[in-house]
């Protein structure tokens, strides 16, 4: 198996496992496709850099031009550091510190996305004391459910994120009142892997509301951001259809003078990246079939903490009888497992296993629980393989420790 001309085995066999490799060039086509279908009206991708914040990653969309959907003073860092412009730099998240926020308004990034009124006082507050506007978004809650899995769905009024549109009209008019607040836009998420447009035209009609309503108060609002979401295919197979989400989006904002922004994650570099790991065990019991692999739960924790779906292949297909057996990590949890039932004929010690779609929340939501050091990290770009993260070590876990 290859990726990008690449031999899967040769960098695992060099750079050892558990080991996350990426591509680049799927992650700059992915790109390029987003922007081409949503190209006919002025708008912006800005990348949640919490899907995979690896610098090279991050420096490679920024490069092509991307924005960039922060969450956190590291991730303003982060985003600073691969070289995304200030300019296309959102902040989301429902608890931003004072700190965070007085940073990333030195930094002049473009929007923050407020989430409650709380929220907006603090962020008036801190623009008032570094003499400066600070220009904003209001998240707003649309009550529109996404169907996906409960922990990552954020769009229903059962959820934390947002304000619903009448707090949030109250918000601005509150807002236009204030020397040091400037309302540029208006946002909202609804949610993670969802592969159904409709939710989001259900959405946008909803902010499309609000805006009138404000714009009406005297508001000039620049920005309409739907938020990311956009599922990609696990092992399930179901996806988003690109063409129909951009056409369900832009037909709705046609003659309006708005710049589209959304804030994929996952759709960008999920496809991009694998997980290779190598077969340390079989066993058995009387009710079940066990393959035990060296990456867990701390690696890869989606399976764990949402049941998700990866694809599974053998890096060097044998043939033989197919089994079924439960394929599981090292880590001492019952959670710790990839696949429950998986069909395939069945690897030896040895074997090398690419676990798919691993390229997105990933590296990114791992740990050391167990005191596992974090695996390496690789970036395929024109043929070769660059090392973008070295292998943690035992050491880095105890460094800080006295
Ligand atoms: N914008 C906001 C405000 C978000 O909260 C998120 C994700 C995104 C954009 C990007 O969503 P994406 O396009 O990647 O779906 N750990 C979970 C996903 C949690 C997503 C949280 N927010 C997973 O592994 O499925």
């Amino acid at each position: 198996m290859q990726l990008d001309g690449v031999s899967l085995k040769s960098l695992a066999r060099k750079h050892g496992t558990p080991l996350y490799v990426y591509s680049a060039k799927t992650i700059r086509e992915r790109y390029r496709r987003l922007v081409r279908a949503v190209s006919w009206r002025d708008s912006l991708v800005c990348y949640a850099l919490k899907a995979n914040s690896n610098r090279a990653v991050c420096a490679l969309l920024a490069d092509e031009g991307a924005g960039a959907d922060i969450v956190s003073g590291g991730e303003l860092i982060r985003a600073g550091r691969a070289g995304f412009h200030p300019s296309k730099i959102v902040f989301s998240g429902v608890g931003k510190t004072r700190d965070e926020m007085a940073a990333a308004l030195r930094r002049k990034i473009l929007a923050f996305h407020v989430e409650s009124g709380e929220e907006l006082a603090a962020l008036e507050s801190v623009a008032k004391r570094l003499k400066t506007r600070a220009p904003f978004s209001i998240r707003v809650n649309p009550g529109v459910k996404a169907d996906t899995h409960h922990h990552i769905t954020t769009g229903t009024v059962e959820n934390k994120f947002g304000v619903e549109a009448p707090e949030a009209a109250a918000l601005y008019e509150r807002a236009l009142r204030s020397r040091w607040l400037a309302p540029v836009g208006v946002q909202c998420h609804l949610g993670s892997q969802i592969v159904d447009p409709a939710p989001y035209g259900k959405a946008l009609d909803h902010l499309l509301g609000l805006v009138d309503r404000i714009e009406g108060k005297g508001a000039n609002l620049r920005y309409l951001d739907i938020g990311g979401g956009m599922g990609i295919p696990y092992a399930s197979g179901k996806t988003m259809n690109l063409e129909r989400f951009a056409g369900t989006l832009t037909r709705r904002l046609v003659g309006r003078p708005l710049t589209l922004v959304i804030e994929p994650g996952r759709w960008l570099v999920g496809p991009a990246g694998v997980l290779l790991t190598e077969v340390l065990y079989r066993k058995k019991t009387t009710a079940r079939r066990f393959v035990v692999v060296d990456a867990g739960m701390n690696d890869l924790l989606r399976p764990a903490l949402y049941g998700a779906a990866h694809t599974i292949a053998a890096v060097t297909p044998r043939r033989g009888r197919r089994v079924r057996f439960d394929l599981v990590g090292p880590v001492c949890e019952t959670a710790d497992r990839f696949v429950h039932g998986l069909e395939m004929v069945e690897p030896e010690p040895g074997d090398l296993l690419a676990i798919g779609e691993a390229g997105a929340y990933g590296f990114s939501m791992s740990s050391t629980y167990n005191s596992r050091p974090r695996p390496a990290e690789l970036l395929v770009d024109g043929g070769r393989a660059r090392l973008i993260r070295r292998r943690e070590r035992l050491d880095d876990l105890v460094r800080d420790e006295r």
